[in-house]
């Protein structure tokens, strides 16, 4: 099965992509991720995405596809993934379109998870994060002790691109950028839209549900 995960900053893509990988054993691919992890590493790919993370705009489509290309062509994505986060523009729908049609692939499903904008600010002011990947909400996804991760006791952060400011212009990125691939999946009879609004556990048996009739 081969999943997009559509939605703005603070939707809560990461957070369900999470749990869809674990029940329907799927790799999770989040761009986001390998950015930051790239930016980690110092490569070059994370030197000049950082400059644009930071800001909140989106990386130039071109610095992604390279990535994105040897990533889905790994042994675990040969039968499925799940994709959170890519494509965010309609040149990278289109890239992965060729690359799907190139190795007989086809999307199964795009699920585009709303939420409102204000929802959206109070999600992502509130996030923090641990390296080990693990994420939660200060009041609506805490960890047992404040500021420490239930997995491995690491010290939780706050994301550098959860800035007011920076969200403002992600907010605005993916209004520009990314809301036109919901037209675009939905003439393709791709799109599922799902209630972002409700809490974690409500989303992900509405996802699931669409996902079990596939
Ligand atoms: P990326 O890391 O993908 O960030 P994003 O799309 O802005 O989305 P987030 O990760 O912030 O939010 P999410 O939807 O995953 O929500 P989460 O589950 O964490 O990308 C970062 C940057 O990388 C981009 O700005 C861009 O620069 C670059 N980039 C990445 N991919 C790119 C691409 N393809 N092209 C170009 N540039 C690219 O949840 C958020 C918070 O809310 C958490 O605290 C969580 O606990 C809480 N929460 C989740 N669900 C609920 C709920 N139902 N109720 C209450 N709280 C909830
Ligand atoms: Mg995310």
């Amino acid at each position: 099965m081969i999943i997009i995960l559509l939605g703005p900053p603070g939707a809560g893509k990461g957070t369900q992509a999470k749990k869809i990988s674990e029940k329907f054993s799927l790799p999770h691919i989040s761009t986001g991720d390998m950015l930051r992890d790239n930016i980690i590493r110092n490569t070059a790919l994370g030197i000049k995405a950082k400059s644009y993370m930071d800001k909140g705009e989106l990386v130039p489509d071109d610095l992604l596809l390279d990535i994105i290309k040897v990533r889905l062509s790994e042994p675990d994505c040969s039968s499925g993934f799940l994709l959170d986060g890519y494509p965010r523009t309609l040149a990278q729908a289109d890239a992965l379109g060729k690359i799907l049609d190139n190795t007989g692939k086809e999307i199964d499903v795009v699920l585009n998870i709303h939420v409102d904008d204000e929802e959206l600010i109070n999600r992502l002011s509130g996030r923090r994060m641990c390296s080990c990947g693990a994420s939660y909400h200060v009041l609506f996804n805490p960890p047992k002790k404040e500021g420490i991760c239930d997995s491995c006791n690491g010290e939780l952060y706050q994301r550098n691109d959860d800035t007011p400011e920076t969200v403002k212009n992600r907010l605005a990125a993916y209004k520009k950028l990314t809301e036109p691939l919901i037209d675009y999946y939905n003439k393709k009879a791709l799109l599922h839209t799902i209630d972002g609004g409700k809490d974690i556990p409500g989303i992900f048996g509405d996802i699931a549900k669409v996902l079990e009739e596939i």
